[in-house]
């Protein structure tokens, strides 16, 4: 039986934005984390505190935060290390993402180590982030593909994601980072992460580089899942992760379980005001389905 309620993770304002050459002002961020909270969001990321030098478009992290935490909405972070980590200390936010890659290439692209090595950073990290009551997420990338590696094993992914979940996470968020998985590899890496982690929240974060992103839902749908990452106006992509391109469009995903009788709590006509909104600031044209039928220009 498929859930009656799915969470919605919007990763937009992160994810949708930081992969985008040109800045987008710090202002139309506010607004647009504003307009996808309007719409209904209830769970979010919102920035990431990672080193401006590598990735300048999430360099106003700190103004990002400082002005939209709220009460309603989980308002996540990602930090990728110990800098990061301190960052966000002094801010009120309570909920960080950490993020590692399953294969080694991609980990060394992304955050210049190796894959144990920053496990090795990571873990007594996570721990004093419990000991804190701050919510930890887990973001797995190259769950299932990488563009240096070609396939990764399976198993590889289940071992990662369990030395996250013994180390006390709240959330394991497994990632098709070049958005390359096929339905049936969906559905079998995910019910295998229901059967084995019961306690921990898991979600999936799918980039709809070739079009599957729906596809891969609608099997992990089937496997038991209920909440997935996804982007208002199909936004996103890693910069170290050439041919990555944006995640699942949240408009997409929200009309889809719509139509399915599922319950997301999403109201589709504010979410095209958010992607309005954000549109003149990127250089990507939307390619949602839904947006292309409603947008009124
Ligand atoms: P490094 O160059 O090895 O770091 O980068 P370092 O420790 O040598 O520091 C270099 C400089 O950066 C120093 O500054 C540090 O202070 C500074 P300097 O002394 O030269 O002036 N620095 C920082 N500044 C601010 N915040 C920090 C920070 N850390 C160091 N946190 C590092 C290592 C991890 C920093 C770098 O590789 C990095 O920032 N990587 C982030 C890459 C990134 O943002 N990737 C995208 C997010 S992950 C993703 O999109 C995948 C996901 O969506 C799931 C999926 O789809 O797969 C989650
Ligand atoms: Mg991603």
């Amino acid at each position: 039986t498929l859930p009656k309620k799915v969470t919605i993770i919007e990763v937009g304002p992160r994810d949708g934005l930081q992969n985008e050459k040109q800045f987008v002002p710090t202002e139309i961020k506010k607004q647009f984390i504003h307009e996808l909270r309007n719409a209904g969001i209830k769970e979010m990321e919102l920035t990431s505190f990672v080193s401006p030098k590598w990735v300048p478009q999430m360099g106003d992290a700190a103004d990002i935060v400082l002005d939209c935490l709220d009460e309603q909405t989980r308002n996540i972070v990602l930090a990728p290390n110990r800098k990061g980590i301190d960052r966000v200390y002094s801010t009120s936010c309570k909920a960080i993402a950490v993020f590692v890659g399953v294969s080694n290439s991609f980990n060394k692209k992304n955050i210049n180590k190796s894959t144990s090595d920053s496990m090795a950073e990571l873990k007594p990290i996570i721990q004093e982030l419990k000991e804190k009551g701050y919510f930890v997420r887990a973001c797995i990338s190259t769950a299932f593909y990488c563009p240096y590696e070609g396939k990764i094993n399976e198993s590889d992914t289940l071992q990662l994601c369990r030395e996250f979940v013994n180390t006390g996470v709240d959330e394991l968020s497994v990632a098709d980072t070049i958005g390359m998985a096929a339905p049936n590899e969906a559905y079998s890496l995910f019910v295998k992460l229901k059967e084995e982690f019961p306690m921990t929240l898991i979600t999936a974060h799918f980039h709809d580089t070739r079009k599957l992103g729906l596809a891969n839902i609608f099997s992990c749908l089937q496997a038991g899942i209920d909440r997935f990452d996804t982007s208002a106006g199909g936004l996103g992509g890693c910069p170290f992760a050439p041919g990555a391109s944006g995640n699942t469009a949240t408009e997409d995903v929200a009309y889809m379980l719509e139509r399915m009788g599922i319950e997301t709590g999403i109201d589709l006509s504010k979410l095209l005001d958010a992607i309005e909104l954000v549109r003149p600031h990127v250089s990507r044209q939307i390619e949602s389905g839904y947006y292309r039928l409603h947008a009124q220009n």
